[in-house]
């Protein structure tokens, strides 16, 4: 019997226990806010289209956090060789998923990597940057993390993949994104139209822009504002502007930016809009802080953040199998904190009111809050 499978019943007995089960579906349990003011909108018992509830009735899932049954997945996950399986593992089943879905992973892959797209590194990369500890560890079952070529090869692939799966009912993976990227957008558009008055977006910030597909969707939105994607690895810019390159010349063309999104260096109060979409859930909870007081820094009085990542209250997530999870955990180091930290609150910490959450997937959620006039 391999150690996984000797494992599951107690991964059985253990996720049974938590102390974490909501007494109210649609209400937010925690204190007011010191200050400004908080609009906390929770989507559920809002049914989905398929007729499944978005919110499942913890706060958090079992398998994150202080759990007994997250504190046996990371013993399980700090186990060497188990590790490397898992690793392979859930490398496997996200390459595996992709290609069911029809999604061209290794074409895709081998399309960049047989490109040009080398030649970018040397316009994109800031070799003086000093890079925070938690970036330079293995991640996504990348021996060398968000840094090499084959973590940003795969990046759309991947990115596309994930769409897919938190719409599963979706026709395509293209309609999938669609719907999952629509749904961010509306909900910063709700934010904008009853918090920002008539204040026009002229710049937008995206914070851990990866290799800039969501940096596109906002220039789409905004065809007007002067568009900045911002991220720590080179690799990634790089096939940014590789795949920018490659589109019809825009009105305002996209500038790419390699720096740390916690202390990026440019001018306080110069941004309308910040976006950091799907970046929290890959930081440690410093990181998530720090960047959070860094959007504050670079948004003027009015101006807006947007923050779009995995939701603790969705059901999905909640009722993922001990496989799964196990598998989740292995290649996600930094899943507990993200789903420990009050996002919201760190938010009114920074000094943002006007913090509204909305489901935005069955898996996401989008936080949105603005920076006060003073
Ligand atoms: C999942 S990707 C984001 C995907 C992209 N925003 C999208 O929506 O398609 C997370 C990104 O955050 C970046 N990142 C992590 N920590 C960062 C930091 N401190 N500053 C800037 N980027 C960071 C990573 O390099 C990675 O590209």
């Amino acid at each position: 019997m391999s150690l996984l499978a000797a494992s599951s019943t107690a991964f059985s007995k253990l996720s049974h226990q938590s102390p974490l089960r909501r007494t109210s579906a649609s209400t937010d349990s925690r204190s007011p806010p010191p200050h400004g003011r908080v609009v906390v909108v929770r989507a559920s018992p809002v049914p989905a289209a398929d007729g499944v509830e978005l919110e499942g009735e913890l706060e958090l899932p079992r398998w994150a956090g202080e759990t007994s049954l997250s504190r046996f997945i990371g013993a399980l996950i700090s186990f060497k060789p188990l590790f490397s399986v898992m690793k392979l593992g859930a490398r496997q089943l996200l390459i595996g998923n992709a290609e069911k879905t029809n999604i061209p992973w290794r074409e895709m892959t081998n399309e960049i990597l047989n490109s040009d797209v080398y030649k970018e590194m040397e316009s994109v990369q800031n070799p003086s940057l000093v890079y925070p500890d938690y970036y330079l560890n293995p991640f996504h079952a990348y021996d060398e993390g968000n840094l090499s070529w084959l973590a940003a090869a795969e990046a759309e692939a991947a990115t596309m993949s994930i769409a897919k799966l938190a719409v599963p009912d979706a026709p395509t993976v293209d309609e999938a994104n669609k719907i999952v990227r629509g749904k961010w957008l509306k909900a910063i558009e709700n934010h904008l139209k009853q918090y920002s008055g008539n204040s026009e977006i002229n710049d937008i910030l995206d914070i851990g822009c990866s290799i800039g597909v969501s940096t596109r969707y906002l220039a789409e939105m905004f065809p007007s504002a002067n568009v900045t994607g911002l991220d720590l690895s080179p690799y990634f810019l790089s096939v940014a502007q590789y795949k920018e390159k490659k589109k019809a010349a825009r009105i305002k063309p996209i500038r790419w930016i390699h720096a740390n999104g916690e202390c990026t260096g440019l001018p306080s109060k110069s941004f309308d809009l910040v976006s950091l979409a799907y970046v929290l859930h890959e930081c440690p909870r410093r990181a998530t802080i720090g960047l959070v007081n860094e959007a504050f820094r670079l948004l003027r009085p009015g101006g807006t953040i947007a923050v779009t990542d995995n939701s603790p209250k969705s059901k999905v997530l909640q009722e993922l199998s001990p496989a799964k999870f196990t598998l989740l955990k292995s290649t996600e180091p930094f899943l507990d904190e993200y789903y420990l930290l009050d996002l919201e609150k760190t938010m009114r910490d920074a000094g943002f009111v006007s913090v509204r959450t909305i489901m935005t997937s069955p898996r996401h959620r989008t936080v949105t809050a603005t920076v006060p006039h003073c």
